[in-house]
């Protein structure tokens, strides 16, 4: 496995497999690797020649107020977990690398899908995700692109500027990773103090109990409601539940699938998670 720090040097590495057209993969990573990112390198390794994982910590997707400067950096340890999964090369550029020293004044900017969910709560989060998935997309130049859908949100916000844009890869949604608990694996669990990370669970665990009652025909807005309250007198602060069709359209009445949403603090810790609702009648 190489590792690259610069964009040079990552041209160079895939200088071979781009002459012998071999098929990439690329799985952009923000580091901190656990089995949900592994499992995206997994699912690259089956379906590619050549595996790239990026590991870089965007500055521009995080807000004033977010853990930008403590987000845990463990490149080392992130690189002998990759090996081990088959992954061909590492990039890691710095900050410099990708942004270079002259101001950036271009933004791509998805609009609708990103006024939702997640985006009220993180004014640009989005658009710091587009640009810099656009310029990881344009320095491997991959066949195909892999994303969780633990950030469901996201990889619809990447499914359509790839759209629009018509940049030429095909992007893959991976299901969520959870840990036998149900709790979704993230970075940001090892926040969580022991005691959170008990009372965590909760969340995927009312993400099944609302799919049980819609599948018993319970109204939906009572269904949402039920989660809000299970998670508040577990101690959770709800930051939001709510229910969307595959393609993110609001929806009132359960009457064909849906992915139900929830973002809840821990204390000072944001956890997110998602559950799709099959409709069958
Ligand atoms: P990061 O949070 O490191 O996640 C990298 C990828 O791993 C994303 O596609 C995310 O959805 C996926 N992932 C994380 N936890 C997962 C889980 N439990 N199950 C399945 N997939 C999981 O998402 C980002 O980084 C950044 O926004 C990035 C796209 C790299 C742009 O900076």
């Amino acid at each position: 496995m190489k590792t690259e720090t610069t964009i040079q040097g990552l041209t160079a590495s895939l200088s071979p497999a781009r002459s012998s057209r071999k098929i990439i993969g690329f799985v952009p990573t923000m580091g901190n690797l656990h089995e949900g990112h592994l499992n995206l390198v997994r699912e690259a390794r089956r379906l590619c020649d050549v595996v790239v994982v990026s590991i870089f910590v965007n500055p521009i997707q995080f807000g004033p107020n977010e853990d930008f400067e403590n987000y845990p950096r463990t490149l080392e340890h992130d690189s002998h977990l990759l090996a081990e999964v088959g992954c061909d090369i590492v990039f890691a550029p710095s900050v410099e690398q990708m942004y270079g020293h002259k101001p950036r004044l271009t933004n791509i900017s998805v609009s609708d899908i990103t006024n939702d969910l997640c985006g009220l709560q993180r004014p640009g989060h989005f658009d710091g995700v587009a640009v810099v998935v656009t310029k990881l997309f344009n320095m491997v130049q991959p066949n195909f692109a892999f994303f969780g859908q633990k950030d469901y949100q996201q990889l619809a916000v990447i499914r359509q500027f790839v759209r629009d844009l018509n940049i030429p890869l095909e992007v893959i949604g991976v299901p969520i990773t959870r840990a036998t608990d149900g709790l979704a694996l993230s970075s940001r669990n090892g926040y969580l103090t022991e005691e959170q990370r008990k009372t965590a669970p909760i969340i995927f665990q009312s993400l099944k109990e609302a799919e049980q009652q819609l599948k018993q025909a319970v109204n939906l807005a009572e269904v949402l409601e039920n989660i809000k309250q299970t998670l508040t007198q577990a101690g959770f602060i709800v930051d939001y539940v709510e229910a969307r069709t595959l393609d993110l359209d609001k929806i009132e009445v359960f009457n064909q699938d849906v992915v139900l949403f929830v973002a809840a603090k821990l204390g000072t810790t944001r956890l997110i998670d998602n559950l799709q609702v099959k409709y069958t009648v």
